[in-house]
Parts: C-alpha cells; structure tokens; sequence
C-alpha cells in the first residue's frame, strides 16, 4: 500500500514537471477530459493549474515564454505578427499575404515590408516579388 502510494506521486511529481508554464499558457489549450478527476485534491489543484488559459486570466500571456500578450480562444498570441490573429482574434492573412505590424500586407509588393516585415524599401524604390527595386 506504502509503494503504491508512492508510486503515485513520483507519477504526480514528473506530470507536474511535464507542464511547463510556456505550454501551460500558450499550445496546451485543451482540457484534458480526466478520468482521475476527484480521485486526489492534490491532482485537483494541479488541474486548477492546468486550467490557468487567458481568457480568466489574461495576464499570463504577459509571463515570460507565452507566444504573445494578446488572447484569443485560451491562446496567448501575439496580434503583431500572428497570421491567424493579425491585429485582432480570428482575423487571418490569406496567402501571399502576411501579418506585419497587426496588418496582412502582400510582402511581394508592399514597400514596408518588402519580402518580410519591416523590410522597406527607399521612397523612390518599389517592391518587386519581394524585392525592393531602385531601376
Ligand atoms: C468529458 O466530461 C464530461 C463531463 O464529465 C462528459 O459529459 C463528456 O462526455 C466527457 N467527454 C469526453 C470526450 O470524455
Ligand atoms: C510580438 O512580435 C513582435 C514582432 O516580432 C515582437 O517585436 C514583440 O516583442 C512580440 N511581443 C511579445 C510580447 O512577444
């Protein structure tokens, strides 16, 4: 009794180590549809932690190693450059098309992001498939 005892432990000990924060805040946003719920408080309370997403608690995208400080559908991202939250939740850049500065711009022509963000190119240039152009 003693050893199983421990054994469940050492398994509570290494799944509480398996969740990282980062994966806690930002990837890991499903549920996990326990089985094991009630059977321990201590496991109560580590799914409570599981169960930390953004959109109760906004401020752990802000954490170190979360995607972003923006949240949308209990992911952290981040709206400045994310292509299937560009600007605001749900807001996606069809191709060519990317997410530079919370806006979907075509990086083949755009000046200011001319091949990728923040690339831009001189005033009396033009972007051509992604390169600035001074012909
Ligand atoms: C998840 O749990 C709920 C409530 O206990 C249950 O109704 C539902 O069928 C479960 N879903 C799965 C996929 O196990
Ligand atoms: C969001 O992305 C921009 C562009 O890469 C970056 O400068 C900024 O630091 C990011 N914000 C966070 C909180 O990661």
């Amino acid at each position: 009794m003693k050893s199983m005892k421990t054994l469940f432990l050492v398994t509570l000990l290494i799944m509480a180590l398996t969740v990282t924060p980062s994966s806690a805040s930002s990837s890991e946003n499903e549920e996990p549809n326990s089985s094991l719920q009630g059977t321990s408080h201590f496991l109560n309370r580590k799914q409570y932690r599981i169960s930390l997403t953004c959109d109760k608690y906004p401020k752990i995208c802000h954490t170190k190693g979360s995607a972003g400080p923006d949240c949308c559908n209990n992911k952290c991202v981040n709206f400045t450059i994310d292509m299937f939250n560009c600007g605001r939740c749900g807001k996606k850049c069809s191709f060519p098309k990317i997410c530079c500065e919370g806006k979907c711009v075509n990086p083949r022509s755009n000046k200011k992001h001319c091949g990728k963000c923040g690339n831009k190119c001189e005033s009396r240039g033009s972007c051509v498939y992604g390169m600035c152009s001074y012909a």
